[in-house]
């Protein structure tokens, strides 16, 4: 089992006799509910550190809905087997009163990155993202670190202030983990039921749609745009939040596709909003 830590001085210690010792550090910030996507992760950073350092913290910064806070699964135990199998050697699960022992008077302002997609929609989501990823970067110092490809606003956001910060850690983004038919993993997917499991692979069929129309030449954002909405059925449990074309860099939406893009959607299905995302290019899929 891997050692668990919740106290911030007592992980640094352990951390700091790892790295005298010669360990690279890798870390994994999590919020736990740990699934497949999250244990590729793990093994991305066991492969490439000495020390493997997952954190498990439910990030209240980040939560605009009390009741998505409330609601968000806690599942330490069954968490700690996946840290396990996963090669994990040392868990940081702090309790709120730990990150956040006196009310913040500082946080880290993203701008531009954070104005469309998921920002546009969840005020305060992003500067809750990088404020605690900011801390956890402080608090552990990895080498490394390690995001998911799945939330790509959220990767973007993260290197975009490493850069900014100069914050002295390499972010390794990872490819998403789907299920065979194609809806990626989540720790939101345990609130579906049969029904809206069944519904919610259109959210991927879409995606690839639009990933499919850029790779055969079309450069019209919005053309795109009408082909990946055709893959979505029209019924009551759905309700597409926003699916854009953006640029990868700085998550701002394209109207003609020249380079790289990426095609991020959200999508309600019932009571869970689920999010995903594709990368495409003109003429290579
Ligand atoms: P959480 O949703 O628990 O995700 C933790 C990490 O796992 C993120 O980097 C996310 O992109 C990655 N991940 C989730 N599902 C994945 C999948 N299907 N395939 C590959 N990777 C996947 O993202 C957060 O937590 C928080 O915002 C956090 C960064 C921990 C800050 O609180």
């Amino acid at each position: 089992m891997p050692r668990v830590f919740a106290s911030i001085e007592e992980l640094r210690r352990h951390v700091a006799g790892r790295r005298r010792s010669g360990a690279s550090i890798g870390l994994v910030p999590t919020m736990g509910a740990l699934h497949a996507g999250h244990a590729r992760l793990m093994e991305r950073a066991r492969e490439g550190c000495g020390e493997v350092v997952a954190s498990i913290f439910v990030n209240p910064l980040q939560f605009d809905r009390s009741d998505d806070l409330e609601r968000y699964p806690r599942t330490l135990d069954a968490d700690l087997a996946v840290c396990e199998r996963a090669g994990v050697d040392t868990v940081f699960a702090p309790s709120v009163h730990e990150m956040y022992p006196v009310p913040m008077v500082c946080a880290v302002d993203v701008q531009r990155l954070a104005d469309h997609l998921c920002g546009a929609f969840r005020p305060g989501h992003f500067r809750g993202v990088a404020t605690v990823v900011l801390k956890l970067l402080q608090i552990v110092q990895p080498d490394v670190a390690y995001f998911g490809e799945k939330d790509a606003q959220q990767l973007a956001v993260v290197r975009r202030m490493v850069t900014d910060l100069n914050v002295p850690v390499r972010i390794v983004g990872v490819d998403t983990v789907r299920e065979p038919d194609g809806l990626a993993l989540s720790s939101r997917n345990q609130r579906l039921n049969a029904q809206e499991r069944e519904l919610a692979p259109c959210l991927y069929r879409a995606l690839q749609a639009a990933a499919a129309a850029i790779a055969g030449g079309i450069t019209d954002a919005a053309e795109v745009r009408r082909r990946a909405l055709a893959e979505l059925p029209e019924h009551p449990l759905l309700r597409l939040e926003y699916l854009d074309v953006v640029d990868r860099e700085e998550m701002q939406p394209v109207t003609s596709i020249t380079g790289p893009v990426t095609v991020a959607a959200a999508l309600w299905v019932g009571g869970t909003r689920l999010i995903d995302n594709i990368s495409s290019r003109p003429g290579q899929l």
